[in-house]
């Protein structure tokens, strides 16, 4: 029992704590309105200065500023690059709530994980906590406006409805399938491809850098599925097969953590077709490896998953993010690595030199 000497301890100690580190630890286990998650984007930088950086990328229709954490170690050398986005439809709050635990876990373990820090050294990751800015503003208005998914522009002239979905706006099939012409649908394709400020926020950043990049996972909630390109039921992708595999690898990573089952496929395959998503967008930019990741549930709960399943749900699809991240890395510089040391045993081989075992 705490006598009264004991419990001022207790309080003098946790006001030190909170002292020396200037607030309260950041609680990644509850849902955040936009002004915590902006303020933790800025605290994450601040905290550590040679490896994060903020950049803002564009502006929502609303005006309001667009931002990403790049986290990298600075090698002075060329670098891959791992896209992840959060919230492009704002009431799928476990996404945003994802990629931030991503960002601490990524921030948490490089120091200490050899394989994180090679990545780190390899790569950049580039991360958008909420890319529908004013849609999750709005979600987080009143219980009325909790289920909003698309964004805040008004729709085609003389319709009275707001918003356009933002992943069926990309210019990949736009406005061909799993879509709707009518500005109340929540699948309103908007007037034309690309015509939303979100939409060209990232298809402008990433074309500067399309090369760099190897992996594109963008993240959503409900139903427990790994998607793959492409979202028309006609078009293939050139590596479907690899896409599969290394997906199917994922849905094991995760459930190794929780037992939670993750579906892979296509999207006509296991949820319905559609067209515009930024996914399949990405894929046909040339990047190799690109996932919609929809989180949990699959269905109790929808979007409106409990607070205390965020922890397991971003542990789980951690797990998931790593293994593709990992396979693509590994796929680009352990390659590369092997190729090199071939060519010098060549090398050797060629100057005859003999006696000197492969190991
Ligand atoms: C948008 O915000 C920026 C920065 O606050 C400001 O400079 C600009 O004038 C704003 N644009 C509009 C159309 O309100
Ligand atoms: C909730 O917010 C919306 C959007 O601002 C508003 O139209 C509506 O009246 C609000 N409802 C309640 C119950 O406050
Ligand atoms: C959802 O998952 C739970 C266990 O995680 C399972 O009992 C239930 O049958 C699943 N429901 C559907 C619709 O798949
Ligand atoms: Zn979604």
């Amino acid at each position: 029992m705490l006598n009264s000497a004991g419990l001022s301890f207790v309080v003098l100690l946790s006001t030190v704590g909170a002292a020396t580190t200037g607030r309260a630890e950041y609680d990644y286990y509850k849902y955040h309105p936009m002004t915590e998650i902006t303020a933790w984007m800025n605290q994450m930088v601040k905290e550590n200065p040679s490896v994060v950086t903020i950049a803002d990328y564009g502006r929502s229709y609303e005006n309001r500023t667009i931002s990403l954490l790049k986290i990298g170690l600075k090698t002075g050398l060329k670098k891959k690059a791992v896209w992840m986005d959060c919230g492009i439809h704002a009431r799928e709050w476990i996404a945003p709530a994802f990629c931030q635990y991503f960002v601490r876990q990524i921030l948490q373990t490089y120091k200490t994980d050899m394989k994180m820090q090679r990545m780190l050294n390899n790569m950049d990751f580039y991360v958008t906590p909420v890319l529908n800015v004013d849609g999750y503003i709005y979600s987080w208005k009143n219980s009325t406006t909790r289920l909003w998914r698309k964004n805040r522009s008004p729709g085609a002239a003389g319709c009275s409805c707001y918003g356009t979905d933002l992943n069926r706006n990309f210019d990949a099939n736009w406005g061909t399938v799993g879509v709707s012409d009518d500005c109340c649908s929540n699948i309103y394709c908007g007037t034309k491809a690309s015509s939303e400020p979100e939409t060209r926020a990232v298809t402008d950043f990433i074309r500067n850098l399309k090369d760099e990049f190897l992996c594109f996972l963008t993240i959503h909630s409900y139903g427990q599925l790994l998607l793959i390109p492409y979202g028309h039921p006609n078009i293939m992708a050139p590596n479907y097969n690899e896409l599969m595999e290394v997906g199917l690898g994922a849905a094991e990573a995760i459930r190794r953590v929780h037992g939670k089952e993750y579906v892979v496929g296509t999207s006509p395959a296991v949820l319905y077709p559609n067209s515009g998503s930024s996914r399949d967008w990405a894929r046909m930019q040339g990047i190799p490896f690109t996932y919609t990741f929809e989180l949990r549930d699959n269905g109790t709960f929808g979007f409106e998953l409990p607070q205390d399943q965020i922890q397991p749900t971003c542990e789980e699809a951690y797990s998931g993010a790593l293994h593709i991240i990992s396979y693509a890395h590994d796929m680009t510089f352990n390659a590369a690595a092997a190729t090199a040391t071939a060519t010098f045993w060549t090398a050797l081989l060629a100057l005859g030199v003999t006696g000197v075992s492969l190991m």
